[in-house]
């Protein structure tokens, strides 16, 4: 399961985050304010970042900017349009948080957003994320395990399964009062995807803290499945042994299944999944042909051993 991910691009395709802030620098403070940061080393706006380790589990491959990755959003409960939850996720209050953990756990309660933090460790890793709707993104998150948090809530042993519950504050997401979906905005995943430590939650993209349409303070991120298994702005975590329900798959249940895993073989009823466009190219952007598992086969194929995937969608 160690070491490197095997990929078609060099290190040298990454976008070196260096070059990243650098950017960002000359937007915010023009080219004097560069040339005194670069001389102190780090200074002005990269001492408001989080400061995470790389990850041995980051893919090396070239990162969506961090204008791509804010702006082109899917966060329904403020609204339906890919630059709505940009627009619009300001109205959230994202302080105080705390995520309830309940059901079959050791140690239920609320557990604040700084005490999680304090006890994990954080970690950029730069993922692929491929949406259902055939496009995709390379983001580098920061984040923790959600194992570590898991652990630490200490899971019973007839517990099978996680369900995740978004915030639901009709007054700050104006999205809510169309029932497009049953909110509050639910997801789950089996015991052990969970505990697979390619599972995340996450806290920053870009070593910047999550802003409101990326899903402040803290959402989950499971790299092999679809983007919409990836629930914004946690609330509630329940351990159960029965399979929950999932917003998406009580919208739309042939068309949205509990695994959701990438699969290229497995069209979505209105489309093929077997190819994806990348997010930035332009509208002439070649499609790409879309990896098993989204390219995360050989460390995640064996949850799914024996299973049909076509039946188990
Ligand atoms: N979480 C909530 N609460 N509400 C949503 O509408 N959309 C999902 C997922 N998580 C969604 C959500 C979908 S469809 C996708 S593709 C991803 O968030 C998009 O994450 P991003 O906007 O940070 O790229």
């Amino acid at each position: 399961m160690a070491g490197r991910w095997k990929s078609d691009l060099n290190w040298s395709d990454v976008t070196p985050k260096a070059a990243f802030m650098n950017r960002r620098q000359i937007l915010a403070g023009g080219a004097a304010a560069l040339g005194a940061t670069a001389l102190a080393g780090v200074s002005g706006p990269a001492q408001a970042t989080l400061g995470a380790a790389p990850s041995k589990w980051s893919m090396p491959l070239e990162t969506n900017s961090y204008e791509e990755i804010t702006n082109y959003c899917n966060y329904y409960e403020f609204g339906t349009g890919k630059d709505d939850p940009a627009a619009n996720a300001h109205m959230l209050t994202t302080e105080p948080w705390s995520i309830q953990i309940d059901g079959m756990v050791d140690n239920p309660g609320d557990y604040g957003l700084e005490d999680i933090l304090a006890n994990v460790s954080l970690e950029e890793r730069i993922y692929r994320f491929r949406c259902v709707e055939a496009w995709s993104m390379v983001i580098p998150w920061v984040g923790f395990e959600l194992k570590d948090l898991l652990d630490r809530a200490g899971v019973q042993a007839g517990a099978k399964y996680v369900a995740f519950e978004t915030v639901l504050r009709p007054e700050e997401m104006p999205g809510t009062r169309s029932r497009v979906l049953d909110w509050p905005y639910r997801e789950g995943l089996r015991l052990d995807e969970a505990m697979h430590p390619l599972t995340i939650m996450a806290t920053g993209i870009y070593d910047e803290p999550l802003l409101g349409q990326n899903g402040a303070p803290i959402r989950l991120v499971v790299p092999w499945k679809y983007g919409f298994k990836s629930i914004k702005s946690i609330v509630r975590i329940t351990l159960t042994d029965t399979q929950p329900e999932t917003s998406w798959n009580m919208a739309g249940p042939r068309e949205y299944g509990f695994y959701s895993n990438v699969n290229p073989q497995v069209d979505h009823p209105r489309w093929s999944q077997s190819s994806e466009r990348k997010i930035g190219g332009g509208l002439f952007a070649k499609r790409i042909p879309t990896l098993m598992f989204n390219g995360y086969e050989e460390h995640v194929a064996d949850l799914y051993a024996g299973m049909d995937l076509k039946a188990n969608y």
